[in-house]
C-alpha cells in the first residue's frame, strides 16, 4: 500500500480529498446565502433573525477554514474561487430573500445537503482509516442535526 507521511492509503486520500473539496464549496455556498439573508431580512423578527444569521455564518465560515486546512493536511490543494465552488454546487442558491419563514427553510435545505456530503466523506474516511477527518465529520454532524431541529422548532 502507497502510504501518506500519515500513514494513510494515498489513493484514498486522494478520493476524500475530492470529496472536501466538494463540501468546501457547499459550505461556501451556504456560508454566502446566510451573508445574503442576514442583510436582507425583512419583518417582525428582523432583529432575533439578523443575529442568529451572522452567528450561523460566523460558525460556518469558522467551518470552511477547517475543511480546507484539513485539506492541506491531507496534502491536497483546496478550491478557492467561485467558478469552482458554482460548478459543485448542490446547496440551492438564495437569492433576494427576506421573508423569515422562507429563509430558515432555505438554511434548513442547505443543511441537509451538507449533512448528506458529510455522511459520505465520514463512509470514506472510515473507509481509509482516517480518524482525524472522521472526528470533524462527527462533530458537524451532531451540530448540524441540532441546528436543523431548532430551526424546524421555530418554523413550527
Ligand atoms: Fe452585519
Amino acid at each position: 500500500m502507497n502510504t501518506t507521511i500519515l500513514g494513510l492509503d494515498k489513493e484514498k486520500v486522494n478520493g476524500l480529498n475530492i470529496s472536501l473539496n466538494e463540501l468546501l464549496a457547499n459550505f461556501q455556498v451556504y456560508y454566502q446565502n446566510l451573508r445574503g439573508l442576514h442583510w436582507n431580512i425583512k419583518g417582525k423578527s428582523f432583529f432575533e433573525l439578523h443575529v442568529k444569521f451572522e452567528e450561523l455564518y460566523t460558525d460556518s465560515q469558522e467551518k470552511i477554514d477547517m475543511i480546507a486546512e484539513r485539506i492541506l493536511t491531507l496534502e491536497g490543494a483546496p478550491l478557492h474561487t467561485f467558478s469552482e465552488y458554482i460548478t459543485l454546487a448542490k446547496v440551492s442558491v438564495g437569492k433576494n430573500i427576506s421573508k423569515d419563514t422562507e429563509a430558515v427553510a432555505l438554511i434548513v435545505s442547505s443543511l441537509s445537503e451538507l449533512l448528506k456530503i458529510e455522511r459520505s466523506i465520514l463512509n470514506q474516511s472510515g473507509e481509509a482509516n482516517d480518524e482525524g477527518t472522521n472526528s470533524m465529520m462527527s462533530d458537524f454532524i451532531a451540530e448540524q442535526e441540532k441546528t436543523i431541529w431548532m430551526l424546524k422548532a421555530w418554523l413550527a
